[in-house]
């Protein structure tokens, strides 16, 4: 620990340039590298205390400030770590950052299970650091939640993530590619998720620095039309899933009914578009007939 005045911290902020858009980043450096949230730091503009302990220096912050300014780190690799739903993950270069509009696939998937008293099986796939995975095993220990992943990085780094939150093994993480790894489920799965890669490859080369730079490509690049995986994900749907089973996909904002033409086709009723917050048709849900 290491121990700042709180004036030193507020001149510390005072100093730093900032672009107004970066504003928010600079808080969150100093709340998930240093310990002190946004909160604490307005309640010290307030009512300023003596001397609060830091997690690490103001010079590794300023270090770290100017790695975020030079190579567009996201704060999140800088730190490790990240805020998604209620939960704190580990992040590394393995996985993608779990994204807020992505919380709201938790919520979608607890509405379609209604009574949580019931054992079901779900799964994700392409679980990456885990974040659906772990906020639906969390939920309810009677529960099994599936999580694959192509990368075994990714499996490591999820599996820890849980063991954070939960000493229960109702969460089991398998490597391999998108279904593969659950031929012995097959027909028994409740309720499968995915946030695949859906960016489309044209897309895919406009992206930010800060994306493309540090954030794995086998997370993002959906191939040429960004259907790549989504495709072979519905495709193989009905093999894995229990008839009245649900199938609920995280899509880029254009592809909402391709995805529904996609479902219809392998026989998937109940087809519908869920906006995100933002009002863009961002998920899918459809249920295996
Ligand atoms: C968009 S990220 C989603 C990660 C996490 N579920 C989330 O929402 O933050 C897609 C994930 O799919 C994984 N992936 C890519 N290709 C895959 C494949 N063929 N089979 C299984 N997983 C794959 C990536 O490693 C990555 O973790």
């Amino acid at each position: 620990m290491f121990e700042v005045s709180t004036e030193e911290l507020l001149l510390w902020i005072q100093n730093i340039k900032t672009e107004e858009e970066d504003r928010d980043s600079l808080y969150l450096l100093i709340d998930l590298l240093g310990g002190i949230s946004r909160s604490e730091i307005n309640s010290f503009r307030i009512k300023p205390r003596k001397i609060i302990n830091m997690k690490v220096s103001l010079d590794s912050l300023s270090h770290s400030w100017t790695e975020f300014i030079q190579n567009k780190k996201p704060i999140q690799y800088l730190s490790s770590n990240c805020y998604w739903r209620d939960l704190n993950l580990e992040i590394n270069e393995h996985v993608l950052i779990p994204r807020v509009e992505t919380e709201q696939i938790t919520d979608i998937a607890l509405n379609l299970i209604g009574d949580p008293r019931k054992e079901l099986i779900i799964t994700d796939l392409g679980t990456g650091s885990g974040a659906i995975a772990i906020s639906l095993a969390l939920k309810c220990s009677t529960w099994t939640v599936l999580a694959t992943d192509i990368d075994q990085n990714a499996i490591n780094l999820a599996s820890k993530n849980f063991k954070k939150y939960s000493n229960k093994n109702n969460l089991k993480l398998l490597c391999g590619r998108w279904w593969q790894p659950l031929k012995k489920y097959a027909g028994k799965i409740d309720i499968a998720i995915s946030n695949p890669p859906y960016i489309p490859l044209k897309v895919y080369k406009n992206l930010s620095i800060s994306v493309k730079n540090h954030e794995p490509q086998k997370a993002l690049n959906g191939g040429d039309d960004g259907l790549l995986h989504i495709r072979e994900i519905i495709k193989e749907a009905p093999k894995y899933l229990k008839r009245d089973g649900w199938l609920l996909l995280e899509n880029h904002f254009d592809q909402a009914q391709k995805v529904k033409t996609l479902m219809l086709h392998y026989g998937f009723e109940s087809i519908k578009t869920i906006k995100d917050l933002y009002g863009i048709g961002r998920f899918t849900i459809g249920r295996y007939k």
